[in-house]
């Protein structure tokens, strides 16, 4: 049997197919243009000259490895808050899920399990991939990058705590590859690496030409993965996956370890999210040129994809309401994170009078009740039915 290749591999090769062949004849330093000390500039020189007008653009050119001065000193003290939420999948027991596991569970509860698992492990794996291979190579500065590398660590870290439950409960290890055969999983997964595949093509072109300067339309495919993968793909689906149907369930009783491990992921993830919206408001601010009437459009056109996808999951999940929850209040929750976001960011919302439905989830999401969560509370959002966005 032909061995199947996973896709980021497959596209990676891809794209090697489609560059043009390596001159070896040719120092490396040219295939390296971003860098300016591969570049050919001499590293004192360059710091001296930034230091007297110290700018380090997102997209460069600036010096990777110098940290400071710093551009972007919020990158730098999130990064040490995460820090401060290091935990390990260990600490948190799972034998209570383990034996109900193994005993009476209603089937649907059983599906919705293994379903929100299966997704969650394979997502993960996806971002912390996606971090590494389009972020980390596109975004310059030292400090940033900084950011991204714990990120990345994280994202390994949830994918351990997912595997610790699967692997302490027994689980059939198909949960692994579950995404291939549910068209709602699949189509998620597939919009994510097309967007990473377009921003990864505009750094393949700087790479290919190194005076090669970005246009519009590049910085363009740029921001809108950028979007999607902090504010859609965490803002939304992991923030829904994680504070939804699972915490409901642990309300009843029912998976607590597992929940609680969520809880742990979740505020990591909102320290994700924070950061995507720092991160995307300074790039439109030095790259004001992509926020045409056009681009914005899109913008709200991905965010209703991302409900409707949301939605389609869902239903996959919980074909059947449970005690306490259901997938209309799921969806209208997802729409209420879909106007947060597009507002965190200075977007018009795109959904008009949504609620969040369960203010039960702050509760549970807020971890040894700390005053300073990443998050506010839903309640502060609403006035009465209708959403206000001063
Ligand atoms: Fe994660
Ligand atoms: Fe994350």
């Amino acid at each position: 049997m032909k061995p199947r290749l996973h896709p980021l591999l497959r596209r990676q090769m891809q794209r090697a197919r489609d560059l043009p062949a390596l001159d070896r004849t040719q120092p490396w330093q040219q295939m390296a243009p971003q860098d300016p000390i591969a570049a050919g500039q001499n590293h004192q020189t360059l710091l001296r000259e930034n230091r007297e007008s110290m700018k380090k653009p997102l997209l460069g050119p600036c010096d990777s490895y110098q940290l400071e001065p710093f551009e972007y000193p919020w990158a730098w003290e999130m990064a040490r808050e995460c820090e401060q939420n290091t935990w390990t999948p260990e600490e948190i027991p799972v034998a209570g899920d383990v034996a109900q596991w193994k005993g009476t569970l209603l089937e649907e509860e059983r599906h919705l399990f293994l379903s929100i698992m299966s997704q969650l492990t394979t997502f993960d794996i996806q971002r912390g991939d996606d971090a590494a291979e389009t972020f980390l190579a596109l975004l310059q500065p030292a400090e940033i990058k900084h950011f991204l590398k714990r990120l990345v660590w994280e994202e390994a870290l949830h994918t351990r705590s997912y595997r610790y439950v699967i692997e302490n409960m027994g689980l059939d290890l198909e949960i692994y590859d579950r995404w291939r055969t549910v068209p709602a999983m699949k189509a998620r997964i597939d919009l994510g690496n097309r967007l990473s595949d377009a921003a990864q093509a505009v750094y393949t072109k700087r790479v290919r030409d190194p005076s090669y300067e970005f246009t519009t339309r590049d910085k363009q495919e740029i921001l809108f993965a950028m979007i999607f993968w902090f504010l859609c793909f965490e803002g939304v689906w992991f923030v829904m996956g994680l504070s939804g149907p699972v915490q409901a369930l642990a309300r009843t009783g029912k998976f607590e370890g597992a929940a609680e491990q969520f809880r742990y992921i979740l505020r990591d993830e909102f320290q994700h999210i924070r950061f995507g919206q720092h991160v995307v408001k300074e790039y439109m601010a030095q790259y004001p040129e992509c926020m045409t009437d056009s681009f914005k459009d899109a913008i709200s056109r991905l965010m209703e994809t991302t409900i409707g996808m949301e939605r389609d999951y869902i239903v996959y999940c919980l074909p059947n309401p449970i005690l306490g929850y259901n997938t209309s209040d799921h969806v209208e929750t997802a729409k209420w994170y879909a106007n947060l976001r597009m507002h965190a960011i200075g977007l018009e919302p795109v959904y008009t009078g949504v609620e969040h439905k369960f203010p039960w989830m702050a509760e549970m999401t807020n971890i040894r009740k700390e005053t300073n969560f990443f998050e506010k509370r839903p309640t502060e959002y609403r006035t009465g039915g209708a959403l206000s966005w001063d």
